[in-house]
């Protein structure tokens, strides 16, 4: 019987993750606070699910204390499923694209577990943290440089501060390959650019947001509380493994 967090804030809840994520823990039961950007797409998940948002950009340093606020005095679990694509080559990379994916996708995430520090050191068990890395991280790809970098950065925040917040809080990442997500879509054009990025997969597919929130669901249960300071693929084998085509 998996034992599951009573309260999980998600930044990113109305993304193609962070909603699936959302929609995986309310069926279990877990009570949510969900961040995003874009007022109607925040405001349709909360409804559809039934919990609290708070609306707002993360470049906001003012949106950390107030979602810490709006997310209640007590958190079980915090999730940061918000990101960037923004893919080209190093010449055509600006300072401001590079500090914009470093800010959105790491210093983001700092910042808000900071900030609902305190919420988390209240959890009547231990509390656990997701991040989210990219294959990309692991892989060399062209166009990747900003995106690759901003991830490597979430990856040794994984690493700081598993260390530095056990044994109370436990945090890792995912690190997904493609998945059909608004992000992920801008990759997928047609039938033939999907196909052949699947074929680039061992298991042979484009991932789902379902595929990353059951690793996510999992981090956030009781069952993984002997895990910590990881970061784990949900890739179909793209980190690791040639596929056959
Ligand atoms: N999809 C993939 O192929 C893939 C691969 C590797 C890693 N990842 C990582 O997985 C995580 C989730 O991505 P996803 O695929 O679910 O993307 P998504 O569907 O585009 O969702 C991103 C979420 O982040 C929010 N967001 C984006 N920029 C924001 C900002 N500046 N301030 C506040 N909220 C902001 C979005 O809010 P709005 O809807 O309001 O804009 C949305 O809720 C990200 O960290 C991403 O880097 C995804």
């Amino acid at each position: 019987m998996v034992t599951l967090a009573q309260k999980v804030l998600i930044y990113g809840g109305s993304g193609g993750i962070g909603a699936a994520i959302g929609r995986s823990l309310r069926s279990r039961g877990v009570d949510l606070h969900l961040v995003g950007r874009n007022e109607a797409r925040l405001a349709a998940v909360a409804q559809e699910l039934g919990v609290t948002s708070t609306l707002g950009d993360v470049n906001d340093s003012s949106l950390f204390s107030k979602v810490a606020q709006d997310a209640g005095a007590v958190l079980d679990g915090l999730v940061y499923a918000v990101g960037t694509i923004n893919l080209r080559s190093l010449g055509r990379l600006t300072e401001a694209d590079f500090l914009n994916d470093f800010r959105v996708n790491a210093m983001g995430a700092a910042l808000a577990i900071q900030a609902s520090l305190p919420a988390l050191k209240k959890s009547e068990g231990r509390a656990s943290v997701v991040l989210f890395s990219s294959v990309a991280a692991v892989q060399g790809f062209t166009f990747h440089a900003s995106i690759s970098m901003a991830k490597g950065a979430v990856e040794g925040l994984t690493l700081s501060l598993a260390a530095e917040l056990a044994p109370k809080i436990r945090v890792n990442a995912i690190a997904p390959s493609l998945t059909r997500t608004r992000l992920g879509e801008s990759l997928l054009t047609n039938e033939q650019a999907s196909t052949a990025i699947a074929g680039m997969h061992a298991l042979g597919r484009i991932g789902t947001p379902e595929d990353i929130a059951s690793l996510a669901t999992f981090l956030l249960s009781q069952q993984a509380d002997w895990i910590t300071g990881q970061t784990i693929s949900v890739d179909g084998g793209r980190s690791t493994l040639r596929s056959k085509g």
